[in-house]
């Protein structure tokens, strides 16, 4: 049996309605905001990510799906959103007509890590970016966009962790006091931390594996560096998310793991016990400089990613439901070849106006036929059989009462739709109240 990758999964029937209701309610809660959504190639040239030679991140280092393709060309499946944007962003000239765009994306990303728990090698990712503007308060727009989201999944108890990492003039000076420190504990780091001192210090602190020793704990914080423009900068950013109620920890050990940010950086998390490592829903950051290293005018930007998997791992276990049962309208019960025929053509019907309906082609028993409609969640059990279509009848249970009838075939769908409509008008009490 040939078997998924690792790191990949199947989304089944039982579980696409979450996810297409998911981003449903990202769709909507872009349009809140005014982002518009851009869609960007899944493999992009290998220098779109690896634009950098000095970069650090694991994700550009490790992760990276490359291959060269049948002509010689070097591809990179994108294992993040944001590069192919930018990247699309400066080919497409999108700054000519709006000076800023707000975009959001989604779909799926490719990282060759460790597979665990909210972990995947082949994981969808919704993100915006906020290319254009350097306001402070758009910083804060896209976090609360982030909230809004997590809120509307029934999360209550979210965390918003936040940093500055300053302007270059601020990394700089941090970047300083930084390798003085961790030079003098050179022999306790790890592979990968002696090389990032050399490289990029400040993603010595996003490491997960020298995180807890004592020299980490000592080390300098960078909001002792910021100069006074940045620090002033950040101190908005702050502001603009109290004035939206919008509950927050500054966290100065937050350098995240991607190499292009500057200023703001955050993450998103539930506290959400089982979540265990995968706690980081969303996480984002502005980039002031992405879009000049593609060959792009100055731009400054800002933006966020989640995983929807995480997400919908996020929504399931507390216990929110994000979709209700799935349902049909009517399942058919055709007792026979002649009445199998027959019930294709009233289903035909049934369709075109709109209701949704199944039956059996495997024409089991009328017990087993009964157990389909159910696990359908039939709204109505229609059952045909010679008898009832030598009259032209059929018979039909209507499943939420229990009530049962005998109708003509010509009347399947009047019926049921009559039906519907008189339950819709009940829920509704002035109606209600018109129908006495
Ligand atoms: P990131 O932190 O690498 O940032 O990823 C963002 C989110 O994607 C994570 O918080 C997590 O929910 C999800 N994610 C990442 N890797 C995996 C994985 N292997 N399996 C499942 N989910 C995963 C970025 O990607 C940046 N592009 C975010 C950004 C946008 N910054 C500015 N604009």
């Amino acid at each position: 049996m040939i078997t998924k990758p690792k790191g990949t999964y199947d989304i089944l029937p039982d579980e696409s309605r979450s996810w297409a209701k998911l981003e449903d309610t990202i769709r909507k809660i872009c349009k809140l905001y005014n982002y518009k959504e851009i869609r960007t190639p899944i493999f992009e040239s290998f220098d779109v990510f690896h634009r950098d030679q000095n970069d650090t991140s694991d994700m550009v280092t490790k992760e990276t799906y490359d291959f060269k393709d049948r002509s010689d060309r070097q591809i990179t499946l994108r294992p993040e959103g944001t590069a192919g944007v930018a990247r699309a962003f400066v080919e497409n000239k999108l700054y000519v007509d709006n000076p800023v765009s707000k975009l959001f994306y989604m779909g799926p990303m490719f990282r060759y890590e460790r597979p665990q728990k909210g972990r995947n090698r082949q994981f969808n990712q919704f993100g915006v970016e906020a290319l254009g503007s350097d306001s402070p308060l758009i910083d804060a727009e896209v976090i609360s966009l982030g909230a809004s989201l997590i809120r509307a999944l029934g999360l209550k108890d979210i965390k918003v962790k936040i940093n500055s990492l300053g302007d270059e003039e601020s990394r700089n000076s941090y970047r300083d006091v930084l390798v003085k420190h961790f030079s003098s504990h050179v022999d306790d780091l790890c592979e990968d931390c002696k090389v990032r001192l050399e490289k990029n210090p400040l993603r010595i602190l996003d490491c997960k594996v020298d995180r807890d020793k004592d020299f980490f704990k000592t080390a300098p914080k960078i909001n002792d560096y910021l100069n006074k423009e940045s620090k002033e900068r950040f101190d908005a950013v702050l502001e603009a998310l109290d004035g939206m109620d919008l509950q927050y920890e500054v966290d100065y050990n937050l350098v995240r793991g991607l190499d292009y940010y500057c200023h703001t950086v955050f993450e998103l998390e539930a506290n959400i016990p089982e979540f265990g490592a995968g706690n980081v829903l969303g996480a984002g950051g502005r980039y002031d400089k992405l879009i000049s290293d593609l060959g792009g005018p100055k731009t400054p930007s800002v933006g966020m990613a989640f995983g929807l998997e995480r997400l919908l791992l996020a929504n399931s276990l507390s216990g929110k439901k994000l979709v209700n049962e799935d349902t049909i309208h009517a399942y058919f019960i055709a007792l026979g070849e002649k009445a199998a025929k027959e019930t294709t053509k009233i289903m035909n019907v049934c369709r075109i106006g709109g209701l949704s309906c199944d039956m059996d082609y495997l024409s089991g028993s009328l017990k087993s036929q009964f157990k389909k409609a159910d696990k359908n969640n039939a709204m109505f059990t229609l059952i045909l059989g010679d008898n009832e279509l030598e009259e032209f009848k059929i018979n039909i249970k209507d499943n939420r009462t229990d009530e049962q009838e005998t109708i003509s075939l010509y009347d399947v769908y009047p019926y049921i739709v009559n039906k519907l409509n008189k339950a819709a008008l009940g829920a509704c009490a002035g109606c209600d109240k018109k129908e006495k």
